[in-house]
């Protein structure tokens, strides 16, 4: 057959939505669930902007088989869920809460009954409160805990899940948990912060050892919040602001994934607030993973004065994010040149849009417009080389958007929250039938 240019790339590349288990799970005083932070922290006034939590969020525990359902008639090829740990192990140690485990048990089948791979997450956010009692992620145990934790889901779900991702962007858990503390645990302490992203990261390198020692055979690996820093100017200032940006939210997690040490200029500059660091620590962090998942919202403009950023032409979504897709293939080019990366998945990547039910329709142009577009960035650098295999539109469904409560929309399918009732905006429709096509392509 003459070569047609038009046709993706032969290896199997995956496309998917993807949700985690507080935004959309509900259900969180039921069947044995234990409180994770979350549930502390939503109930701090002011702390969620329309006052909201996650205890109903989209009912999806409840409505697991008609989710499952809209996920198979949306042609998913693949599903990233997160376990949620306080239901699974209500106090994040010791006693494990059958009924949890069951619900992931048919997730996880009913996923596999309709052909849907499912991408596991460990930790989404929801660290169980009892633990947080115990210092949280500021303490060496909870790394432990996680890797205790890691080896019971890998035992039970291990033998049907597609992959296991350790954490879900562990440096936003460090800065916005701990250092400017718009999430929980909503704590406000650098030092504290830059301890607490050493804990994760080791929590993932003992994770991943414990998920090997009970003979997991999975593909594992991390998912990371991925951006593209650029100077806001070309001062010389600005410069140094956004290598130094670029350094903590990029090289710091990287370079210890990667190579097992934290980057001297980011410590230089840490000072007295660098995370302390014991005898192998740093080696148990590097230990081989099979894959990155990268989730990409836009990019980071960095200043060295606060100020004020320009005007129009910048288009942005409805949390204010700037789209820029050409920083997805930048980053995946600068990845691959600088860190020697095992596969990558796009693990989220979506908008946020002001969408309205108009008429049983929500015309969310914007959103397939934001879609199309970066599914084009990362296939521009798979064009040049940079090994994906797959793509997660965050999010399936509209969901608990954090301190951001119901306020933002990021679903494929709109949730009318008073009734539950699911409505496929015109993303979803355009997504079926892109997969469709796709499928077409390959077949
Ligand atoms: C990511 C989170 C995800 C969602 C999106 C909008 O940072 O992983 O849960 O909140 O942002």
């Amino acid at each position: 057959m003459p070569y047609d240019a038009s046709l993706p790339p032969a290896r199997p590349f995956l496309w998917g939505a993807a949700t985690s288990a507080y935004q959309i799970e509900g259900a969180a005083a039921e069947d044995g669930r234990g409180p994770s932070i979350w549930d502390t922290f939503c109930r701090i006034p002011g702390a969620i902007a329309d006052a909201s939590s996650g205890d109903i969020a989209c009912d999806h525990y409840h409505r697991l088989d008609s989710d499952l359902d809209l996920m198979r008639g949306l042609g998913l090829q693949a599903y990233r869920f997160s376990v949620s740990w306080s239901r699974v192990q209500p106090a994040g140690a010791g006693a494990v809460n059958p009924p949890g485990l069951g619900f992931y048990d048919r997730l996880v089948d009913g996923l596999l009954e309709r052909a849907i791979a499912p991408y596991l997450t460990l930790y989404h956010w929801d660290l169980p409160q009892a633990l947080q009692d115990r210092g949280g992620w500021g303490a060496r145990d909870t790394a432990l805990r996680f890797a205790d934790y890691a080896a019971l889901v890998g035992r039970r779900l291990g033998d049907r899940v597609a992959s296991i991702a350790t954490h879900n962007e562990p440096g936003v858990v460090a800065e916005l948990g701990h250092q400017t503390g718009v999430h929980a645990p909503g704590l406000r302490e650098r030092r504290l912060a830059m301890q607490v992203t050493h804990h994760l990261l080791l929590g993932h390198g003992l994770a991943v050892q414990a998920l090997r020692a009970v003979g997991t055979r999975l593909p594992l690996g991390i998912v990371l919040s991925a951006a593209a820093v650029h100077p806001a100017t070309g001062d010389a200032a600005d410069v140094a602001q956004a290598r130094l940006e670029d350094g903590l939210r990029v090289r710091w997690t990287l370079d210890a994934l990667m190579h097992g040490r934290y980057p001297a200029d980011v410590l230089e500059h840490l000072g007295a607030d660098a995370p302390s660091v014991r005898g192998d620590e740093l080696d148990s962090v590097r230990a081989p993973i099979d894959f990155i998942g990268l989730n990409y919202y836009t990019r980071t403009l960095a200043s060295a004065k606060p100020r004020r950023l320009g005007p129009a032409p910048r288009v942005v979504t409805d949390m204010g994010w700037e789209v820029v897709p050409q920083g997805l293939t930048e980053l995946l080019l600068r990845l691959h040149r600088d860190y020697r990366l095992p596969p990558i998945y796009i693990t989220e990547c979506g908008a946020a849009c002001r969408d309205r039910l108009d008429d049983g329709r929500v015309h969310d142009a914007q959103r397939v417009d934001f879609i199309r577009q970066h599914i084009a960035a990362v296939e521009r650098a798979v064009d040049a080389g940079v090994d994906v295999r797959g793509f997660f539109v965050w999010s399936l469904l509209d969901n608990f958007e954090w301190a951001h409560g119901y306020s933002k929309r990021f679903g494929l399918v709109y949730v009318d929250y008073p009734t539950q009732r699911r409505v496929l905006k015109d993303s979803a429709l355009w997504y079926r039938e892109f997969i469709a096509s796709r499928q077409q392509q390959r077949a």
